[in-house]
């Protein structure tokens, strides 16, 4: 369907295609077209599709006089002048005294033995009106008596005001960005489609995704299940008892005291379990002291522990059976100093076996498997003392880009002292490996703080796994 649009309205279209959106009296100005042809002009034009017209308010509409559209084409009297500046009264002209008047008046100019001067930079009041009618806006009341006073404006009516906008011109196709079902079905005969340009740079898109930490806890979890282990599960916050005293640490040892541990209000104390006095006995053996105040304080738990030895104690009371591969990969809180490789919270991979025919040597292959499994190739352990295991291993892993070996675990055969209390006297494999020391290895990250606390690099989490797939 082609629309025959006559000369006048090809005018109206092209003074819109080429401005801002027009008011209706705006528009009126500028094409000179009388009002009423204009409105039915619009009328047409609106209806097919070639502009909008929105109605926009009951406006005021300004009829102004043949003067002002004169200052509208060629500028205000003030302006003029000021422009000639400096000139003698002497040769000005009817329009150029009229422009003085009110330069003196405003006091942006003097008089100086005739000649004119400038003394202010203020912006003569005409021409800031002059603007404002410019930009289509309302003006103010005291604008309008003033406009009236100096006779540039000649009446004010109410009337709807339109905000006139340019669509399209007439012959021209409207450029599809995005189809839609609606246009697919109609199918619409003046439509072109666009071409996609699959060569554009798209906007990055950064979706949610897993932390790192997360993505190398799972996949430890993968690997562990996938070697016979079962996931097991304690509570954040235990009692000194089970963080301490049911492991055999000496209740004067220097792990419990505010330097490494968090403890919880004191006002709140932990009940004990009925078999709390075998391992009072067992401490009162080895030990000086024993006070049931320090088994009841509550803490953070420091490390995940506990957790394995709730479990056998569920395995002596027969409520889970043995042999047993359990596994757990839960927080842990220590009040250490924050550096590249500390954190006071973290995350333990906490993990037993009890069975028959349990040795060192199992336990180091166990290691080794799991370890090689994540992708962590070189590993080595170091003696150590340990409290609740005898004999002690450290584990370390080879830090490419620190360039040394770094404590990623602690591990051994939990001692005699430990089990008998709980009524197990089988032996038990048992370690506590950090997920954050790993997650530094695999992907070579020498500052912890990097990926995890206030420092976190946003980058690097964000490219997280294309990075994940340059090291694999
Ligand atoms: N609990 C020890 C730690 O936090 C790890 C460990 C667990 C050591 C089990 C030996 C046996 O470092």
């Amino acid at each position: 369907m082609y629309l025959s649009v006559n000369e006048r309205q090809d005018k109206l279209i092209e003074l819109l295609a080429t401005s801002r959106p027009l008011k209706d009296w705006e528009l009126a100005q500028l094409s000179k077209v009388p009002r009423d042809t204009l409105m039915s002009d619009l009328d047409f034009l609106s209806q097919n599709g070639f502009i909008k017209q929105e109605k926009e308010s009951e406006g005021k509409t300004y009829v102004f006089s043949s003067e002002l559209q004169e200052y509208l084409q060629k500028g205000t009297p003030e302006e003029n002048l000021l422009q000639k500046l400096p000139i003698s009264v002497l040769g000005l002209n009817p329009r150029e005294k009229i422009g003085l008047q009110w330069l003196l008046k405003e006091k942006i100019v003097k008089l100086d033995f005739g000649n004119i001067t400038r003394i202010s930079q203020t912006k003569p009041y005409v021409v800031s009106i002059l603007e404002k009618i410019k930009e289509g806006q309302q003006l103010t009341q005291d604008e309008e008596i003033y406009l009236k006073s100096r006779n540039l404006l000649k009446d004010v009516k109410t009337s709807p005001t339109y905000l006139i906008s340019f669509v399209k011109r007439p012959g021209d196709k409207k450029k599809i960005t995005q189809i839609t079902p609606q246009l697919i079905k109609s199918r619409a005969q003046d439509t072109e489609l666009q071409e996609y340009d699959v060569t554009e740079k798209t906007i990055q898109v950064y979706p949610g995704k897993k932390h790192p930490l997360q993505v190398i806890a799972d996949e430890m979890k993968q690997v562990l299940l996938g070697m016979g282990f079962k996931e097991m599960d304690g509570p954040i916050v235990e009692s000194g008892f089970w963080n301490f005293d049911v492991l055999f640490m000496p209740q004067n040892h220097p792990s419990r005291e505010i330097m490494d541990t968090f403890f919880i209000n004191p006002e709140l104390k932990a009940d004990l379990p009925e078999f709390f006095d075998k391992v009072r006995d067992e401490h009162l053996k080895h030990y000086s002291s024993w006070s049931e105040e320090e088994s009841r304080k509550l803490v953070l738990r420091t490390h995940t522990t506990p957790s394995s030895f709730r479990h056998l104690k569920l395995i002596s009371e027969g409520k889970l059976k043995s042999p047993q591969r359990l596994f757990s990969i839960n927080k842990v809180f220590r009040n250490e100093a924050i550096d590249k490789t500390h954190l006071p919270e973290f995350n333990q991979v906490e993990g037993f076996i009890i069975g028959e025919d349990l040795s060192l040597s199992k336990l180091m292959g166990t290691l080794k498997t799991f370890y090689e499994q994540m992708g962590v190739k070189k590993i080595k352990f170091k003696p150590v003392y340990n409290p609740y295991t005898e004999p002690s291993m450290e584990v370390f892993g080879w830090h490419e880009g620190l360039n040394k070996w770094i404590e990623i675990g602690n591990s051994g055969l939990f001692r005699r002292e430990t089990l008998e209390p709980l009524g197990i006297n089988q032996r038990v494999i048992a370690w506590g490996l950090a997920v954050e020391r790993a997650v530094m290895i695999k992907y070579n990250i020498q500052d912890i703080r990097q990926i995890v606390g206030p420092h976190t690099s946003m980058n690097f989490l964000r490219e997280f796994n294309e990075y994940v797939d340059l090291v694999n």
